[in-house]
């Protein structure tokens, strides 16, 4: 799908298969709805009226088209309230307008945008996120299906959008395309069953950013043992399939620039190992590794467009299975940061790769910041539900920022407390630490706990659980895929906006 943006009005444009017209609430009309509604004489308020359209925000009413127009099919898009709309609303918009007509396979689909007088929203800024809504949308994940019906194999051949500010969006839309593009990844690893996307076939596929000039080393489990990783080895230890861990380190940025490493849960497949899990709903647990193919997608898209900071992904990568050589409860291992753990649930085996992923990433890069992000808990889902991704950190400053970046891309957080009386409650009586709470109360506050012992002293350090949202949350406009590729736009608005030189994302800069 090919998009453009162009300038001209509807008048003398060429004639077009398809065109979406916006509609404020009420059927307030953009002018150059008014100019197409007075050539064709009314035809269009009158359409929209015995359709019964308001303009609600998410609507839509095909027009029977009016002859002279020139036009296919007309469909006009409600847009809701003038002052409630934002960049967020006008990708939800792009992405219903391209859902809404794909089946119908148009060549060429005219979005027209134009003289939304919105005020708040730059033309250029509504633009681009409409067509960044527009590319969300139309992802697909159907390499698996033989058979699939001719309107599922629908989709729109080209948008032009036509916008006051033609340059301006083009110019917005060209990083937009780059971070759709690590949307789209995370999503299809996140999606992929887990015979094929297994710790090895996890870290070809990270390798492959070496192409874009990301510094890429994989470790296996030789390597790993000689430097002492058993709390990720452990986790591996019952599954036939190798476990992996992998580091890509973006350097866009100049040597006395701050590194951020962000690490990734990337448990391929959580059966719970020994401390198994009920078989009902097991099969989603391909998802479980959500925070590393999130970790993909956000280098992905930094280094597509080039991105001026230094950034760096580590991912621990493993299959976590029972078997005759699985990790047994009452376990205990000696960690990589030298502490030990003891292993009371194997089931809670997300932090046990993390302990040793956090500990290799600041070994190893000596980042000024730390964030990591996992499936880790079915205990946030109770707090948060799927509209949020718990956030835990010790930094208030780096949570706030983070929460500002969640608001602002749409992939909202929620901070939760950490504290003493939490983290007394990992103690254990045989090791440094054991890897569950005891009880069920506050169980993803202390699996971020058990994540803060192994983050060193002074390290600005921020945790996302986002067991809610990496998958199988509510499809949207934007989000017909079970897994959503939650927070590569979320941690790529935070490092775009902090760190980046001369960043300008939507030509504002939020400090
Ligand atoms: N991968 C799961 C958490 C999860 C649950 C992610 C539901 C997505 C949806 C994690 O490894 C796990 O099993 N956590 C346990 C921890 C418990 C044993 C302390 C849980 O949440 O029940
Ligand atoms: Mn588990
Ligand atoms: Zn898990």
């Amino acid at each position: 799908m090919r998009i453009a943006f162009d300038a001209k009005t509807w008048e003398s444009g060429k004639a077009a298969e398809t065109a979406a017209l916006p509609v404020w609430e009420k059927n307030q009309l953009t002018p150059t709805g008014r100019a197409l509604d007075k050539k064709t004489k009314g035809a269009i308020t009158r359409a929209m009226k015995a359709a019964g359209f308001t303009g609600a925000r998410g609507s839509f009413a095909d027009i029977l088209v009016p002859e002279g127009l020139g036009i296919g099919r007309l469909i006009c898009a409600g847009l809701g309230k003038k002052k409630d709309f934002t960049s967020r609303r006008a990708e939800k918009m792009g992405g219903a307008i391209v859902r809404r007509l794909a089946p119908s396979s148009p060549k060429k689909l005219v979005i027209l945008l134009k003289e939304l007088e919105t005020g708040k929203e730059s033309a250029a800024s509504a633009a681009a996120h409409l067509a960044l809504g527009a590319r969300l949308g139309s992802y697909r994940f159907d390499a698996y299906r033989t058979k699939l019906k001719p309107k599922e194999k629908g989709k729109v051949g080209e948008i032009v959008i036509m916008s006051d500010d033609p340059a301006g969006a083009k110019r917005l839309f060209a990083d937009m395309e780059r971070i759709a593009e690590g949307v789209a990844l995370a999503r299809d690893l996140v999606n992929e069953p887990p015979n094929i996307l297994y710790p090895e076939a996890f870290a070809k596929r990270a390798q492959e950013l070496a192409k874009k000039g990301v510094a890429v080393k994989t470790l296996n489990e030789a390597q790993m043992k000689k430097l002492n990783m058993n709390a990720l080895l452990g986790v591996g230890q019952g599954s036939v399939r190798e476990s992996r861990l992998v580091s890509m380190h973006w350097k866009g940025g100049g040597e006395k620039d701050p590194a951020i490493a962000i690490v990734g849960k990337g448990v391929c497949f959580d059966t719970g190992g020994i401390s198994i899990k009920p078989a009902g709903g097991m099969g989603d647990m391909k998802g479980d590794m959500g925070g590393a193919a999130c970790v993909v997608g956000l280098i992905h898209a930094l280094a597509a467009r080039k991105a001026r900071l230094n950034v760096i992904g580590v991912i621990g990568l493993v299959e976590n299975m029972p078997g005759g050589n699985a990790q047994r409860p009452g376990d205990i291992v000696r960690s990589m940061s030298g502490k030990t753990i003891e292993i009371l649930n194997t089931d809670a085996e997300g932090r046990l790769v993390l302990a040793d992923a956090l500990a290799y990433a600041q070994k190893t890069f000596k980042p000024d910041i730390l964030i990591d992000l996992a499936t880790l808990t079915g205990a946030i889902l109770v707090a948060l539900g799927q509209d949020r991704a718990g956030l835990f950190s010790n930094d208030d400053k780096l949570a706030a920022q983070l929460h500002q970046a969640g608001e602002e891309s749409g992939e909202k957080v929620w901070r939760l407390p950490l504290g003493r009386a939490y983290d007394k409650m990992i103690d254990s009586k045989v090791a440094d630490v054991k890897n569950i709470g005891g009880g069920r109360y506050a169980g993803s506050i202390t699996a971020a706990q058990f994540l803060q012992r192994f983050v060193g002293k002074g390290m600005r350090w921020a945790h996302l659980d986002i067991a809610g949202t990496a998958f199988a949350s509510p499809q949207s406009p934007i989000n017909p895929s079970w897994g959503s590729g939650f927070g590569v736009r979320l941690l790529h608005r935070f490092l775009q906006t902090r760190f980046e030189k001369n960043a300008a994302p939507d030509g504002k800069r939020t400090s």
